[in-house]
């Protein structure tokens, strides 16, 4: 029979990487409580609108990635690509905005119908954090500061993170003229993306990877030029709040973020060594989205961070926890003893002891092979005799200790102290 497989850049986690996701969950959520975010949660779904309204028509996300249905009502319906839309979507409807502040975080799967390669999907995880209702730099360098905690905490290294001002919407119309009339005595020698691009999304040209556009674009007008005066003393604080916390960075001219709805600060932290797909962790502000969608004139800024591109870095600087072995590996033969051997481990776990019981038949020999399998620091043993004489035998494993029995009611206080030492 044809066997089913997962869909194209859809992939399974198994153990050892949700380890590794579950470690930089729980390291998120530490620094999140220090700075005092508050986590939401939206729904994977949600109207098609919403994305074409937020992210831009024209960008590649909106215009060819996007995993759009027609539900069994007819409702144009889209997996979501990124989360900042939903936060704000949610923002709105439960007036969240309303003279208020708000700092988030979100943790979760999106969907792009990208090329799928190493460290780009299908369907790949985020966890992101937006705050509204601070028009000030200084909560933009306080969720770069979160970022750069993160990495800290995760015993991350080698992270460079660049920065840029886009300005205000008008300063940036301005500055997208200039560019399209320098380029466009060029046109012919552009990349074929780049040439589409010129009349559809000209900044996102900055970005090319193609050599001879780049080479162009060494003598183009610079955004940074063209910022305006509010902007420009914006970025200087900007730079300051950074300075404040001992981060490092590079402005980059040239980053423009491929999402419409940013304006002022946008940021990247990239790790060099992941090659093409090297960017970890990008974020921005995006002061005009709150009302553009329908709500009342709020500003925001955020980031999202690439789950899978974490963990890669994690393995690649060894610093994943992927110690997937038990405590213990319980052995029993017998009926009496497997059900003894089922409250004595019951009585481990919840002292916190990780205990893997061998279940189903077995020999000695055949549950002693599988104790060894499992890496477990200890065999506990029960067959008649420990039975008869309401003990139980502790085995080590990993060293070549002799093996001693034991009165079963002693056997929490012992094992305690044999893991502790
Ligand atoms: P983004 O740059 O589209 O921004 O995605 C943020 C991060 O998600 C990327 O830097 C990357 O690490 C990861 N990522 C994106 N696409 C993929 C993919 N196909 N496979 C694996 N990882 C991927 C946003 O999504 C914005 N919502 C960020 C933001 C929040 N801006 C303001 N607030």
């Amino acid at each position: 029979m044809k066997i089913i497989k997962a869909i194209r850049g859809m992939n399974d986690i198994l153990a050892d990487d949700a380890k590794i996701m579950a470690q930089i969950q729980r390291c998120c959520e530490t620094v999140f409580r220090n700075y005092h975010y508050q986590r939401i949660a939206t729904p994977i779904v949600e109207k098609t609108e919403l994305f074409a309204r937020s992210i831009g028509a024209e960008t590649d996300i909106v215009a060819k990635e996007m995993y759009t249905f027609e539900d069994r009502n007819g409702d144009s319906l889209t997996l979501r690509p990124e989360g900042t839309a939903c936060c704000v979507r949610a923002g709105i409807e439960h007036g969240l905005f309303y003279n208020q502040q708000q700092r988030f975080w979100y943790a979760g799967p999106m969907f792009r119908h990208e090329r799928p390669q190493k460290g780009r999907y299908r369907q790949f995880h985020q966890i992101g954090a937006e705050s509204y209702g601070w028009a000030t730099p200084d909560i933009d360098a306080e969720l770069i500061g979160i970022t750069q905690q993160i990495w800290e905490d995760l015993g991350l290294s080698g992270i460079e993170l660049q920065i840029n001002s886009l300005g205000s919407s008008e300063a940036r119309v301005k500055y997208k003229e200039s560019l399209v009339d320098y380029l466009m005595q060029f046109e012919a020698d552009l990349d074929d993306d780049s040439q589409r691009r010129l009349k559809t999304n000209p900044l996102r040209i900055l970005d090319s990877k193609s050599e001879s556009t780049q080479n162009i674009l060494l003598s183009a007008p610079i955004l940074t030029d063209y910022l305006d005066d509010e902007s420009a003393k914006e970025f200087k604080q900007l730079q300051a709040f950074l300075d404040a916390q001992g981060i490092s960075y590079t402005i980059n001219p040239k980053l423009v973020r491929g999402l419409d709805y940013y304006n002022k600060t946008v940021f990247e932290w990239v790790y060099p060594n992941l090659g093409a797909q090297a960017t970890v962790c990008a974020g921005g502000r995006y002061d005009g989205l709150v009302e553009q969608l329908g709500g009342k004139s709020t500003s925001g800024v955020g980031f999202a961070m690439g789950v899978e591109r974490l963990v890669e870095l994690l393995k690649e600087q060894q610093i994943a926890v992927i110690d997937n072995s038990p405590d213990v590996y319980f052995i029993s033969v017998g009926e009496t003893a497997r059900t003894t051997a089922f409250s004595l481990s019951q009585k481990l776990r919840k002292n916190g002891i990780i205990v893997q019981s061998h279940c189903g038949e077995g020999s000695l020999k055949n549950q002693f092979k599988r104790a060894d399998k499992s890496g477990a620091k200890w065999a506990l043993i029960l067959a008649d005799d420990e039975i008869n004489a309401q003990e139980v035998t502790i085995k080590p494993l990993l060293s070549r200790g002799e093996q001693t029995s034991i009165l079963q009611s002693q056997l929490l206080t012992t094992m305690a102290t044999l893991l502790k030492a």
